[in-house]
């Protein structure tokens, strides 16, 4: 068990003020022109960054950065704005008040560095650093050069997390206990990931991805959502393995796969105690459950910014109900026993079309909110301080290996006894 340390969230923002907050695009301070952003690191996910930011008016790309120069220049066909030659010259720009660092995990720390230390405010996509010292290192730079580091992901920023949230705080489930989290993003390379590409046609990394490993990639998703709702982690229980090893990843490329599957058990500064499971291995479950005294709370689709939010009371009879399996396959059954629950009133209502996409995610929300911190002096809502928080949990999960309690063999215990 390792106990997480407790320089943690100062920003003291309760996530709530977004849903009084105004999510329009509008600049908070009024009047004022957009916010500059310099992009580096043009890949796969930039492609929807630079989709996400017609969203918001409030922000302008300036100037982007890759080392791949093409991609670059992919991007500001999108976008508007310089193609860099370098990092050096997007780091003295003066209209790039705000680097976005979309670069591989790899490169994040080296990149964040440079430009906390040329002054800019930086928004990294996660993980913040792939080590705690590197991490803690970039929050307490960004202290020391008075601009701001906010980090993604911002998926907590949406209305299925809000809504859970104020459910929650609400009471609609009684006092909350626990948390079941599913990452399962599926048995990735047995589905031709090679030819997935965004709507721009870059390629998915996924080399990079399955390198990465489950973990340090996908856990910041749901750990992000539980801080925001049950408040620091005090202590976290990890299992990690690489269950699966071949990956196909080209042999001599110096990549090797990550762990494909991890556990971590947390418990929360509120009394919550909850399980976090992330693999590439099992099929695709992306569901959030809340349980509490009176009932629980859930989402099935937490890459989805509007997924509906289902609220399930519980009975005496529905609990019965549901141990018999019959009960648990038939819907016409489930639905008499309302075991599904229903939908949340504060839930989220996407317009049709976006139901029938698979991920929904308003990438440049993280931005927005920074890029208001900045105008108004607040703290970002993912700020530097919770990017370090969940890093350290992320990185204690990853760490833990897979166990060190060796049960003798049967055979050795028959000897024994
Ligand atoms: N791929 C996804 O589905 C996804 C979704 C959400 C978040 N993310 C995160 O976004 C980040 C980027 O992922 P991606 O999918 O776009 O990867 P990618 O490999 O497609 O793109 C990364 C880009 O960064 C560039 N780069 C790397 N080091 C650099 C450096 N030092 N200077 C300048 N450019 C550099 C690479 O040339 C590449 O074009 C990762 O942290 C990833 O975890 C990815």
């Amino acid at each position: 068990m390792v106990r997480i340390g407790a320089r943690i969230l100062s920003s003291g923002l309760d996530f709530l003020d977004w849903l009084g907050g105004d999510r329009t695009g509008k600049p908070a301070v009024q009047g004022g022109e957009p916010l500059g952003i310099g992009i580096v690191g043009c890949g796969f996910v930039a492609d929807f960054y630079a989709a996400s930011l017609a969203n918001h008016p409030e922000l302008a790309i300036k100037s982007a950065f890759d080392l791949d120069r093409s991609r670059a220049e992919r991007v500001i066909a999108q976008t508007g704005g310089t193609v860099s030659d370098d990092l050096e010259q997007l780091l003295r720009d003066p209209a790039v008040s705000i680097v976005v660092n979309l670069t591989n995990p790899a490169s994040h720390a080296h990149i964040t560095r440079a430009a906390l230390q040329a002054g800019k405010h930086v928004y990294s996509e996660k993980p913040l650093a792939l080590d705690m010292g590197e991490a803690s290192e970039l929050v307490d730079l960004a202290k020391a050069r008075g601009v701001m580091l906010g980090c993604a992901p911002c998926t907590a920023l949406g209305d299925t997390a809000q809504a859970i949230h104020k459910a929650v705080k609400r009471g609609d489930i009684g006092t909350p206990r626990l948390v079941y989290a599913e990452l399962d993003d599926g048995p990735i390379h047995k589905m031709q990931p090679w030819e997935w590409a965004s709507p721009q046609g870059t390629p998915w990394p996924w080399q990079d991805e399955l390198a990465t490993g489950c973990t340090l990639e996908h856990a910041g998703y749901h750990l992000s959502w539980m801080v925001m709702m049950f408040g620091p982690i005090e202590t976290v229980s990890g299992f990690a393995r690489l269950v699966a090893p071949d990956k196909g990843l080209p042999e001599g490329s110096g990549l090797s796969p990550g762990n494909d599957f991890s556990v971590g058990c947390l418990t929360f500064s509120n009394g919550v105690t909850a399980r976090l499971t992330c693999s590439t291995v099992a099929p695709h479950d992306h569901r959030f459950r809340v349980i509490g005294d009176e009932g629980e709370i859930f989402t099935d689709a937490c890459w989805n910014m509007d997924a509906p939010v289902w609220v399930r009371r519980f009975s005496a009879l529905g609990l019965r109900a549901e141990t018999y399996p019959v009960v648990q396959r038939i819907g016409l059954l489930r639905w008499i026993f309302r075991l599904d629950g229903r939908l949340s009133d504060l839930r989220p209502r996407p317009p049709w079309r976006r139901r029938l996409r698979r991920h929904h995610i308003d990438y440049a929300l993280g931005i927005a909110d920074l890029a208001r911190a900045i105008q108004t002096g607040r703290q970002p809502a993912l700020s530097g301080e919770n990017a370090l928080h969940v890093t350290a949990a992320m990185l204690a999960i990853d760490r833990a290996g897979s166990g060190t309690s060796v049960i003798p063999s049967p055979a050795a215990q028959g000897k024994a006894s």
